[in-house]
C-alpha cells in the first residue's frame, strides 16, 4: 500500500495529542501512513494548504475559519459550523513529475466536531432527541456543539459571560436557541428542567482547576455533564458531578470522535475508537 502523509496545522501546535492519536491508529491497523504535527504562523497558511503534500490535515486554533476561505469546496458540516477541523486533498500530487499542473488537487473543507460531540453521547446511550441542554459558553467549541444539539432536535439554552458573543454566534449559525444572562447561572437556580450541561468553556482549565461554571449545590443525580476541557482529565465540574452521582462525559470523548471522523474521510476506514481513547489518557496522564 502507498504510504500517505497527514498532519494537524495550527499555532502554536505544542505536544499534539492529535499525532499521537492518529500515529496509534496507523500502527494499531498496520498501515504505513504517517501523522505530523505542524507549527503554521496565519502568514504562512495559504502557502502550506497551497503547497502541501499531505493527503488529509487536520485544522486548530487559529486556522479553523482562515482556512475556509482556501477550500475548493465545504461540504454541509463546515457550512453549518463555519469553520473547518478536517481538508481532504485529492488526488496525490505526482511526486516523480511535481510540476506545478501536478500539484493542482481539490481541497474540501469538513467539520467533525459535531460527530465528535454527537457521537460521544451515542456513546454513552444518550440520545438528544427532545432533550433539555443548557450550553455555556460561545466560543470556538461552542459552535459545533450547537450545530450538533440543533440537529438532534435537542431544545437548547446557551448562556455566555459576554451575551452578545452569544447573540451574535447564534445569528452566525442561524439558530434560535434560548439565551439566559451568564450571572443567573451563580445566582438562579436555572437546572431544574435542565438534562444535560455542556461546558464549552475554558472554565476548570489548567492552571485554574479549582474553578467550575456550576455551583455543586445546583446539580442533581439526574443531571448529565459533558465537559470540553480534558486538562484536568478530571475538572472540577466533572468531580462535582460524580459526587453528586450524575453521568459525566469527558472533552477526551469528542477528541478522539472527531478524530474517527476525519480518518472516515480521509481513508474510509473504521478506527479503533478504544486504542485511540487509550493512547490520549496515557498522554495526558504523562503531561
Ligand atoms: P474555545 O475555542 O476553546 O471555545 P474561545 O473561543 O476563546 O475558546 O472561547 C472561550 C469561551 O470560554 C468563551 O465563551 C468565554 O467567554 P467570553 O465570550 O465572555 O470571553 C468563556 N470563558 C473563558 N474564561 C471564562 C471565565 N473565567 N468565566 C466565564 N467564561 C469564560
Amino acid at each position: 500500500m502507498e504510504p500517505k502523509k497527514f498532519g494537524v496545522i495550527g499555532h502554536p501546535i505544542g505536544h499534539s495529542l492529535s499525532a499521537v492519536m492518529h500515529t496509534r491508529v496507523f500502527k494499531e491497523l498496520n498501515l504505513p501512513h504517517t501523522y505530523e504535527a505542524f507549527d503554521v504562523a496565519p502568514e504562512n497558511l495559504k502557502e502550506f494548504i497551497t503547497n502541501s503534500d499531505l493527503t488529509g490535515i487536520n485544522v486548530t486554533i487559529p486556522h479553523k475559519v482562515e482556512v475556509m476561505k482556501l477550500m475548493d469546496e465545504l461540504d454541509q458540516s463546515a457550512k453549518d459550523i463555519h469553520a473547518v477541523n478536517t481538508v481532504k486533498l485529492s488526488p496525490q500530487p505526482n511526486t516523480n513529475n511535481p510540476t506545478p499542473q501536478n500539484f493542482k488537487r481539490n481541497s474540501v473543507g469538513h467539520n467533525t466536531d459535531a460527530v465528535g460531540f454527537s457521537e460521544s453521547l451515542k456513546e454513552e446511550d444518550i440520545n438528544l432527541e427532545n432533550k433539555n441542554v443548557l450550553v455555556i459558553g460561545a466560543g470556538g467549541v461552542s459552535r459545533a456543539i450547537l450545530i450538533s444539539l440543533t440537529n438532534n432536535n435537542a431544545n437548547v439554552t446557551l448562556t455566555n459571560r459576554t451575551k452578545q458573543k452569544a447573540i451574535d454566534l447564534i445569528q452566525e449559525l442561524s439558530i434560535n436557541p434560548k439565551i439566559i444572562d451568564y450571572q443567573e447561572l451563580t445566582t438562579k437556580n436555572q437546572l431544574p428542567e435542565i438534562d444535560i450541561i455542556v461546558n464549552t468553556t475554558s472554565i476548570g482549565m489548567h492552571p485554574n482547576e479549582n474553578t467550575s461554571p456550576i455551583p455543586k449545590e445546583f446539580l442533581k443525580p439526574n443531571h448529565i455533564i459533558f465537559d470540553a476541557v480534558y486538562n484536568p482529565l478530571k475538572t472540577k465540574l466533572i468531580k462535582d458531578a460524580e459526587f453528586i452521582g450524575c453521568k459525566t462525559i469527558s472533552g477526551v470523548n469528542m477528541l478522539v470522535h472527531q478524530g474517527a471522523q476525519s480518518l472516515r474521510i480521509w481513508l474510509g476506514i473504521e478506527p479503533p475508537i478504544q486504542a485511540m481513547k487509550d493512547e490520549v489518557l496515557k498522554h495526558l496522564k504523562t503531561q
